[in-house]
């Protein structure tokens, strides 16, 4: 069942947080609807700007509506991922997605709020819910690159302001994360002092945290002894995702990691089993492999075992 996310966050906030993964394919799709229904979770399933290019969008909701069928106990909300404005609407008028993010987080920021208020004007109107950014992350994100040096974390201050002029229903905040495999210099980590900030600026209202995902160490290990190039990849600590979802994130967005499993079952059965050609040899694996991985990090996002008690919630 697609949902919005505004009820899963009512739920969650404060206790535990959402997953919200990336896919671009039906091998990812299978997974990630396995993973949810085995750790028996609510999620977010998220469609980028460059995966609706990649496998057409027509085609990724056929995949969707289709999986949304062989998993019925299935509770999601289907969201946009960095939309820009244009693709926003087309996502609203689409009737498909429950949950767009208008990402203006480039520009400055009376243009942003003017962008998401008017994002957040034509969501409203067909009952679609949008997730707004302020403050910039660092790392690889689609078209853009982002130097560490660029990157500037959000002020609460301004995320209070920024929240009540342009009507958003939640928000994703830059504390100190970033996207892709490479994430952190030396010891740093997340800022929770800043997040603890935004809450007390912000309290009850919906956080994300982009740039999420954890580049197990032992992942990175298996890809680089199968041939992989991942040198010093480096993640968010999964065990940090409680704590963060106390100081009010209800979204963490996963998207790399993924990528690594993928990469790490290709190269061992290719390095192992030279002679396979045979695409749905990875693929079944894949798709076992991706469910269990999703399940692991339900567990750490504290929404396995939530799927039945937000069923009565969700409409
Ligand atoms: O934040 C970006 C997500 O990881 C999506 O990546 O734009 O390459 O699909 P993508
Ligand atoms: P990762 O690159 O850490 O998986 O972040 C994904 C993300 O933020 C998608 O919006
Ligand atoms: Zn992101």
């Amino acid at each position: 069942m697609i949902v919005t996310t505004k009820e899963l966050f009512k739920h969650a906030y404060g206790k535990y947080a959402i997953g919200a993964y990336n896919i671009n394919n039906l091998e990812q799709c299978m997974g990630l609807f396995r993973g949810n229904i085995d750790s028996e979770a609510p999620f977010i399933l998220q469609i980028s700007k460059g995966a609706r290019e990649y496998a057409d969008k027509r085609m990724l909701e056929a995949i969707i509506r289709t999986a949304d069928e062989v998993f019925p106990k299935a509770i999601f909300a289907v969201h946009l991922d960095h939309g820009d404005e244009e693709t926003c609407y087309e996502c609203i008028d689409s009737g498909f997605y429950s949950s767009v993010m208008i990402d203006a987080s480039h520009a400055s920021f009376d243009e942003n709020v003017a962008i998401t208020k008017r994002v957040v004007e034509a969501a409203h109107a067909k009952g679609v819910v949008v997730e707004a950014e302020l403050g910039v992350l660092g790392g690889v994100e689609e078209h853009i690159k982002v130097d560490e040096g660029d990157a500037r974390l959000t002020n609460p201050e301004e995320a209070e302001e920024f929240v009540a002029r342009s009507g958003c229903d939640s928000l994703a905040c830059a504390i100190g994360t970033s996207h892709g495999a490479y994430k952190f210099a030396g010891s740093q980590g997340i800022h929770f002092d800043v997040l603890e900030g935004i809450q007390k600026r912000l309290p009850g209202f919906p956080l994300v945290m982009h740039g999420s995902s954890s580049v197990p160490q032992e992942e990175v290990a298996r890809i680089n002894a199968a041939g992989g190039d991942l040198g010093g990849a480096k993640g968010v600590d999964e065990n940090q995702f409680a704590r963060s979802a106390q100081l009010g994130v209800t979204k963490v967005n996963i998207d790399t990691d993924g990528r690594l499993v993928w990469c790490r079952v290709h190269r061992e059965m290719f390095r192992d089993q030279p002679a396979v050609f045979d695409l749905r040899k990875p693929g079944k694996i894949f798709m076992s492999e991706y469910a269990n991985f999703i399940a692991h990090k339900n567990t750490k996002l504290g929404s396995a075992g939530m799927l039945e008690k937000v069923r009565g919630l969700v409409k």
